[in-house]
């Protein structure tokens, strides 16, 4: 992308999303880096999103379009260090700039802006005052703006103590910065200073108990924060009304050096967007959760987190059971050779293939709690797995026609001759056929149809074997009462044995089936439990911030708050033990298909319908 492109537009009425930036968005498959800058109109925001940018120009300053139209700005751009990831940077323009339109709707920008991004920068002119906390009141509305959870028994409180393991890290750059870093005459570093300005304000004040609500917001919601303060970029008045125009090289030395530090910073210790339980944003996501979030906030809804998740996992889902099902039909043309030897080769090739989509399933779902998508994807492979049956029988078939055709050849050509209606006819015409039989029988890879053609052809004969037994003068009577029930006896024989062999085939696709269960609850398992430890990460960081913000409110003499948190945290205690507690499934998942197994259910349709059961029963 060339120059910034508006991504929400904040309109009178109501936000609106611009397609063209979501066309954008779609393009991009990597995983997002998303920053986004915050802070009053013309207070460089602008000229630190260019320098992130690598370029001069690009978010402009001063009366432009850009400027003309409230909302968020977007700009895609290479990442600079990682060429796995892109950076998005966001830019909000107009907000809290009440000339431009109803600041009402400003707070659902912040709010978007927090959920869209990865590190929020929040910039800011002179110092960390009240003044300046005032101006980033709308965290504390961030409550009333951003849900975590869909369910509705989750209270406000309940559910904002989630929010700080899906928000963004925070930096708060000051700008034009010309005190001196000291607290009580003791040099601090910026993030001292920072934390210094957060403390809360003792007593009772009307005037600056906003700020002190917005302190209290950013340091609940915002584990991770970090500070930048810069010099006055140069002194030239006339410079500095063209800044962005201005070769980099003009400007104060201090004030460069500060951008590079903050520029590496963020290149560096940006982390990607992730939504919770560690679902990288790429591109096209990013653009689905900027939809529904626009669509809940229009339609009057507070953006949920959760649903937007749920979404995501919709869309996602169904194409990754037909990614997953594709790659299983491409893996199972490479590998097979039809027609196979046997139906247990071919069940072989498909179990190894199944994996393998499997895992492409795993890889490219997420959220499908009611393994709806899972049992999607049971059923089409299924269904390809039969296709591919057919199709290996269909070539059998036709492999074994065509060589039964060929090697009885000589037998059709002496019957039409009559070779066999003499004295001795008969005899001669057993072992005639039983050459056909035996060179039949060294012909290889004929596939799972080669008793089935045989005996079709077998039977096909059994109308002129008997004429040709009846019309042979050499035989007695009884000598041929004898040779006909030989012959039936023959054939009962191999008719058992067709049977048989159909048996074990049953027997075969049963066990294939169970296999392909337990391959579908074991790769499940995996990831659940893969899930499970991201869970008990995410927990585990939002004990330790709590854990921390308790102990400040304590050691700064607010023993109430403290005392409020600790009931949070308490909660937060008993959700890890669940978490840590829930029992594994594999063993009692197990147990259940086996118990389906050894209760000997005939056919196969019934072991389909039990796995898929146990499949839907393993929720969460
Ligand atoms: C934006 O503000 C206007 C005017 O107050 C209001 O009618 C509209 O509903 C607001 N839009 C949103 C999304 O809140
Ligand atoms: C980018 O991805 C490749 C392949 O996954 C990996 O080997 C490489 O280390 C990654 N590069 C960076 C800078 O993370
Ligand atoms: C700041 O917040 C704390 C904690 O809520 C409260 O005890 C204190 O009175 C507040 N200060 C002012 C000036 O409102």
């Amino acid at each position: 992308m060339k120059a910034p492109i508006c991504l929400v537009e904040n309109r009178k009425e109501q936000l609106a999303v611009n397609p063209e930036a979501i066309q954008i968005l779609d393009k991009i498959s990597q995983p997002l880096v998303v920053v986004v800058i915050v802070g009053l109109y013309r207070t460089g925001k602008s000229y630190l999103m260019n320098r992130l940018a690598g370029q001069n120009h690009g978010f402009p300053l001063g009366s432009t379009v850009q400027s003309e139209t409230k909302g968020i700005w977007m700009w895609c751009v290479p990442h600079p260090t990682n060429p796995n990831y892109t950076l998005v940077l966001l830019d909000t323009e107009g907000l809290g700039d009440v000339e431009k339109g109803d600041p009402k709707n400003d707070s659902w920008i912040f709010a978007l802006a927090v959920l869209l991004s990865s590190t929020f920068v929040y910039n800011s002119i002179g110092t960390i005052n009240h003044q300046a906390l005032e101006q980033l009141h709308y965290v504390t509305e961030l409550t009333q703006r951003i849900r975590a959870k869909s369910s509705p028994s989750h209270d406000e409180a309940g559910d904002s103590s989630e929010f700080v393991s899906f928000f963004p890290n925070f930096v708060w750059t000051v700008r034009d910065f010309t005190l001196e870093l000291k607290l009580d005459g003791r040099p601090i570093t910026e993030d001292e200073y920072l934390e210094n300005a957060l403390k809360l304000i003792p007593g009772k004040n009307p005037g600056v108990q906003n700020a002190n609500l917005t302190r209290e917001c950013i340091r609940y919601f915002f584990p991770e924060r970090k500070c930048f303060v810069f010099d006055r970029p140069t002194s030239d008045k006339n410079l500095l009304a063209q800044i962005e125009k201005v070769p980099e090289n003009q400007l104060e030395w201090d004030f460069q050096v500060k951008s590079k530090k903050f520029c590496s910073y963020i290149f560096t210790n940006a982390k990607i967007k992730t939504l919770r339980g560690g679902i990288a944003v790429t591109g096209n996501r990013l653009g689905s959760l900027v939809k529904t979030y626009v669509d809940a906030i229009n339609s009057g809804a507070v953006p949920c987190l959760e649903n937007a998740v749920m979404t995501l996992a919709q869309r996602e889902n169904s194409a990754a059971v037909q990614k997953a099902a594709d790659h299983y039909s491409k893996l199972m043309v490479q590998r097979m050779n039809l027609p196979t030897d046997t139906l247990q080769e071919l069940l072989d090739v498909h179990r190894a293939c199944e994996k393998e989509a499997i895992a492409v399933f795993m890889e490219h779902s997420f959220k499908d709690d009611e393994r709806e998508f899972q049992k999607s994807l049971v059923v089409t492979i299924e269904t390809r797995k039969n296709d591919f049956l057919l199709q290996n029988e269909k070539a059998s078939i036709t492999r074994c026609q065509a060589e039964l055709q060929k090697l009885s050849g000589p037998l059709m050509e002496s019957i039409s001759r009559g070779a066999f209606s003499v004295p001795g006819g008969h005899s001669l015409y057993l072992e005639a056929k039983k050459k056909v039989e035996q060179s039949y029988e060294w012909v290889p890879r004929k596939g799972v149809k080669a008793n089935d053609v045989l005996q079709s052809f077998l039977q096909s004969q059994a109308a002129l074997e008997l004429s040709i037994l009846q019309s042979d003068k050499a035989l007695t009577d009884s000598q041929r009462a004898i040779a006909a029930e030989r012959t039936k006896k023959e054939t009962a024989e191999k008719e058992q044995e067709l049977l048989r062999e159909k048996q074990k085939e049953q027997q075969q696709m049963m066990e294939a089936q169970e296999r392909s269960f337990r391959e579908n609850i074991a790769q499940l398992q995996e990831k659940m439990e893969r899930e499970r430890a991201m869970l008990l990460r995410e927990q585990e960081k939002m004990l330790e911030h709590k854990l921390k913000v308790q102990e400040e409110f304590l050691i700064e003499g607010f023993r109430k708050k403290s005392e409020a948190l600790m009931d949070q945290i308490s909660q937060l205690r008993e959700e890890m033990e669940r978490t840590r507690k829930s029992p594994s499934l594999f063993s009692h998942v197990f147990d259940t298909l086996g118990n389906v197994f050894i209760a000997g259910v005939p056919g196969v349709g019934k072991i389909f319908g039990a796995g898929m059961k146990l499949l839907g029963s393993l929720t969460k």
